[in-house]
């Protein structure tokens, strides 16, 4: 592959300057936009059909057929096969959900739950990771980092672990933490994979300014979203969502909105399959905020906000974020990962939205967040908060009659259960656990808490909790304990 056939490019149609590959400034030079990773595609060698790829199903022994990625190199072509840097992320299923189907009020087998908590860290980033990873590897740099609200910090931390630099050594990662919410799980994986871990005065913004702003005088390689190439590796998502459903195009996607990094990509994966002729229709795309970290949905549902093929009106999102400011907005929710009021995809997630059939928006709260993550993990999907915002927002839009119950919706499950445990046990038991003893139960609304018991060691009380008169059993002649 020459280096060439791949470049970046500013998304405004506008302007659409180019910099090279190895650029690390992710800002347009010319207008200060945002850049995407762009390629000749003519000239590159280019699948004629989505069914092309599963010629690479049985070749288990090559790690790029294995990755979920770079299985779909050929629709990410910035960089030559033997560069790449995989750890077998992307192995991921569609799941049919039908004991979901019922809750929501689709028809049964019209609902597909895309289980992203099963890459390598436990969440989606690894599918960006891998692909940022590689490029940082190419550019020799030894150092990388990002801002974060748990997930891309672990699998940042993930892979510079398993990375091995010119010198021999360990690429080293730095996370920036806010001084807010972050699930223990996610922190537990940044410290063990031996980052470098900060915690900044202030929330994820915060984070991602400061970040922003020392990375590259530090010649630190910058991992956040803001990077395209993380995008591109997000992109593969949607390919497996393709490859789940025999190659047909589902009529809906649902995922949750944070810093909108992916939804972007699952909109730039679209915009090239349809520019390639490798799909004949796109999916229509929901984006599903938290209510307590709302902007996307203020922006584009409340002020009717579009991309407006790149001239999105600049000086209403600028008003917004002022007021954020003048009325000191912190975000707030119980879906700590999208606790993000300033999303840095914000243009690539209006181009998203108005490229997948003039998508949605909309919010959930914090309960309904709650209800739906509950009631995913009754089915067998143990997902955390913020990846149950998409089955609450895919609910919502039924009632709405803005999805009807015909149609076939796939929800993006970004970040396994595991990630915030704590979240879990609080709604089960309404109380913060971190011991290791069940306390007394206390009151608990949620719908599916399913609260712990305490039991005295005892046989009898025992038959008691499990609902059995010990007298009728054979332990009825024991002798109690
Ligand atoms: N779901 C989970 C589990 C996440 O960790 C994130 C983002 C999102 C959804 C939202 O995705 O930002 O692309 O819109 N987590 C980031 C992090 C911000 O730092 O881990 P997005």
């Amino acid at each position: 592959m020459t280096p060439e056939l791949a470049f970046q490019r500013c998304i405004d149609p506008g302007c659409s300057a180019t910099v090279p590959v190895d650029s690390t400034q992710f800002t347009c030079p010319r207008c200060g936009g945002l850049m995407d990773v762009a390629y000749d595609w003519p000239r590159l060698p280019v699948p004629k059909s989505l069914r092309d790829f599963e010629a690479k199903w049985s070749l288990r022994s090559d790690p790029l057929c294995v990755s979920g990625v770079w299985r779909f190199i050929e629709l990410l072509p910035f960089a030559a096969a033997s560069q790449v840097l995989t750890i077998g992320e992307g192995q991921t299923i569609l799941q049919r959900a039908d004991a979901v189907v019922r809750f929501v009020g689709l028809n049964d087998g019209r609902l597909y739950l895309q289980y992203e908590g099963l890459n390598p860290s436990g969440s989606f980033k690894d599918n960006g990771m891998t692909a940022a990873f590689t490029l940082a590897r190419k550019l020799g740099r030894k150092r990388v980092a990002c801002a974060s609200t748990g997930n891309t910090s672990a699998s940042l931390a993930l892979y510079a672990s398993m990375t091995v630099c010119d010198d021999g050594r360990p690429m080293q990662s730095v996370v920036f933490i806010g001084s807010g919410k972050i699930a223990y799980g996610k922190l537990s994986q940044a410290l063990d994979y031996g980052a470098l871990t900060l915690q900044i005065d202030g929330d994820f913004d915060a984070c991602l300014r400061r970040v922003r702003e020392v990375s590259e005088p530090l010649s630190i390689y910058l991992m956040n979203s803001i990077n395209p190439f993380r995008l591109e590796g997000q992109k593969s998502i949607m390919y497996r969502v393709l490859e789940g459903l025999g190659w047909q195009v589902p009529d809906w996607i649902v995922v949750p909105g944070g810093n909108l990094g992916n939804c972007s990509a699952f909109g730039k994966a679209f915009l090239e399959l349809r520019e390639l002729g490798l799909v004949n229709k796109v999916p229509r795309l929901a984006v599903i905020n938290a209510a307590g970290a709302n902007t996307l949905y203020e922006l584009y549902t409340k002020q009717g906000l579009r991309w407006n093929a790149g001239r999105y009106n600049r000086d209403c999102v600028q008003a917004y974020l002022k007021h954020l400011d003048d009325t000191n907005y912190k975000p707030c929710t119980v879906a700590s990962a999208i606790e993000i009021s300033r999303p840095v995809s914000l243009p690539k997630a209006l181009r998203a939205l108005e490229a997948m059939n003039n998508g949605v928006v909309r919010q959930v709260t914090d309960e309904m967040i709650l209800e739906h993550r509950a009631m995913v993990a009754k089915t067998g999907f143990g997902c955390e908060p913020a990846s149950a915002a998409s089955v609450a927002g895919l609910h919502l839009l039924l009632q709405e009659q803005v999805v009807s119950p015909g149609e076939t919706v796939v929800c993006i499950l970004t970040g396994h259960e595991l990630k915030d445990p704590d979240a879990t046990v609080k709604y089960h038991t309404g109380l913060d656990m971190k011991a290791a003893t069940i306390p007394p139960a206390r009151p608990v609304h949620g719908k599916y808490a399913n609260r712990p018991i305490r039991v005295p060691d005892d046989v009898r009380a025992i038959c008691k909790a499990l609902g059995v008169d010990i007298d009728k059993t054979p332990l009825a002649g024991l002798p109690c304990r």
